[in-house]
């Protein structure tokens, strides 16, 4: 499938992309669900820390979960799901109830519930490109 736009930004530092979490929300106020790709430490928590200030949450509640795959905070529900080993029935019904909120919801390792989703949602891909460079796609 051909998606309806694709864009590819480079950052050089975290600041940069929290920076664009912050500006992809003024781009892309509707789109509700954002699928979080990529390798551990290509930026994903820290690119959910800018967003999450863009939404008036401070950074350090912001983090990656150790023992739950999911906190909820009033304009935004964040998802790990890096240690979801098999994906229950409870879990989806979890984030079902969570998707149907309309409230901003955004999952990291989001390979593990894809194929249960029928919402529209944005892909975003992080990739390490060497030191502190990573490559950011949205599409
Ligand atoms: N350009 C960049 N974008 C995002 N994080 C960066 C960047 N350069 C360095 N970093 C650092 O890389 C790490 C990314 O970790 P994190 O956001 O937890 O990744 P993930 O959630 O994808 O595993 C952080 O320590 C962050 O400060
Ligand atoms: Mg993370």
């Amino acid at each position: 499938m051909i998606p309806d736009f694709t864009m590819k930004r480079k950052t050089k530092n975290a600041r940069e992309t929290k920076a664009l979490a912050k500006q992809i929300l003024k781009n892309h106020p509707k789109h509700k669900i954002w699928l979080l790709y990529g390798d551990l430490g290509a930026g994903k928590t820290t690119f959910v820390k800018g967003l999450g200030r863009a939404l008036g949450l401070r950074e350090s509640q912001i983090k990656s979960p150790t023992f739950t795959f999911v906190v909820e905070f009033e304009p935004l529900i964040h998802y790990d799901l890096y240690r979801l080993d098999a994906l229950d029935d409870l879990t989806l019904e979890l984030l079902n109830e969570h998707l149907a909120t309309g409230k901003r919801v955004v999952i990291e390792w989001p390979e593990k519930i894809e194929r249960h989703l029928t919402l529209p949602h944005l892909k975003i891909r992080f990739s390490h490109e060497g030191g502190d460079q990573r490559s950011i796609e949205i599409s």
